[in-house]
């Protein structure tokens, strides 16, 4: 009798909902990591904001995907745009910050090229993590997560808070609101989200990974990485062997490094994944095929459209002015 009632209980409840990530807010509409952006997602409609972030020189978690100001997106207190080396985030007060202009892409760069149809809102400020909060306060949506990104690097140490100091400020900041419950803490730098698990083990931590390029932090047949403080070796060259290895329980990785057989051990080891940055159609449907548990894209109105057509169950949107 017990067994029949516990197995009705679970088939009740609901399944775990497909994750639908404004990346960067919605980067393929809007200035990206700005209020208009996270304000374009939750008009849309997503279960999770992605987002970027640094920490002032006076201490103040604001939204910044590079450690130091992008000169493609960034225009200083003159109007011009910012040269190479543009100043790090940590060497600015969030006053100092807020005389620059992120609204809009520099004409004639890649950047530019890439996000054709991105709106350009001039005279937009790079918003502090508080000014998110609020955002979705206003919004009234008691349900949207937070997919919060330490932008911190262990190849350039002098470039931003230590691992320790940068996850303390966050979770100051994070706990202030009580969001706890709604916030994952993503690195590509685990450094940072084992400090998170000695600090806060009830907030989720999601294992980024990429395992190509200069960005590579994987490192197999390299030897000890030091972003993940591991040697993919003595894993089996697993990915998802490292990230269990690690305490992980999200597993992000590069959708172009993701296979179905990657999927299946990942899934076998009980991690949920993610595929990060998919903006293609084409892609979305493979990977949700694949059976991924969310994807992160510039454009969460296209991945709504894919999902729609597959009849699975959307986020309500809630409208909100930035
Ligand atoms: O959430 C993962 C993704 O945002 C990582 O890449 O460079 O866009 O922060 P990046
Ligand atoms: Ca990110």
């Amino acid at each position: 009798m017990r067994v029949t009632l516990l197995v009705a209980c679970l088939l009740a409840l609901p399944a775990a909902a497909f994750d639908i990530e404004g990346h960067r807010g919605a980067r393929g509409l809007m200035p990206e990591n700005t209020l208009p952006a996270f304000a374009r997602a939750l008009s849309l409609g997503v279960t999770t904001l992605e987002l970027d972030l640094g920490i002032t020189k006076d201490g103040i978690p604001v939204v910044a995907h590079d450690r130091r100001l992008n000169p493609d997106i960034t225009r200083g207190p003159d109007g011009e745009w910012l040269a190479n080396p543009a100043p790090r985030v940590r060497e600015l007060t969030l006053a100092e910050l807020a005389r620059h202009d992120v609204g809009a892409i520099r004409p004639d760069t890649a950047y530019a090229r890439t996000f054709a149809t991105q709106a350009s809102l001039p005279g937009t400020r790079m918003p502090t993590l508080d000014e998110v909060f609020d955002l979705v306060r206003r919004a009234g949506n008691g349900a949207v997560r937070f997919d919060i990104e330490t932008k911190i690097s262990p190849l350039a140490p002098d470039d931003t808070l230590a691992p320790e100091a940068f996850v303390r400020t966050v979770l100051a900041a994070i706990d202030r609101v009580g969001l706890r419950g709604r916030v994952t803490l993503q690195s590509f730098d685990w450094r940072t989200l084992a400090a998170a698990a000695a600090l806060a083990p009830d907030l989720e931590r999601s294992y980024l990974t990429l395992e190509r390029g200069n960005g590579d932090n994987v490192w197999k047949g390299k030897g000890p990485s030091p972003w993940t403080g591991l040697d993919a070796a003595a894993h089996g060259n697993s990915t998802p062997r490292l990230v269990r290895a690690a305490g992980g329980r999200v597993w992000s990785a590069f959708f172009r490094d993701l296979d179905a057989a990657a999927l299946a051990e990942a899934k076998a080891l009980g991690l949920k994944v993610l595929a990060w940055t998919v903006n293609e159609p084409a892609d979305m449907i493979r990977l949700a095929d694949m059976g991924v548990d969310g994807i992160i894209t510039d454009y969460p109105d296209r991945l709504r459209d894919v999902l729609a057509a597959r009849g699975v169950a959307l986020p309500v949107p809630t409208p909100v002015q930035p």
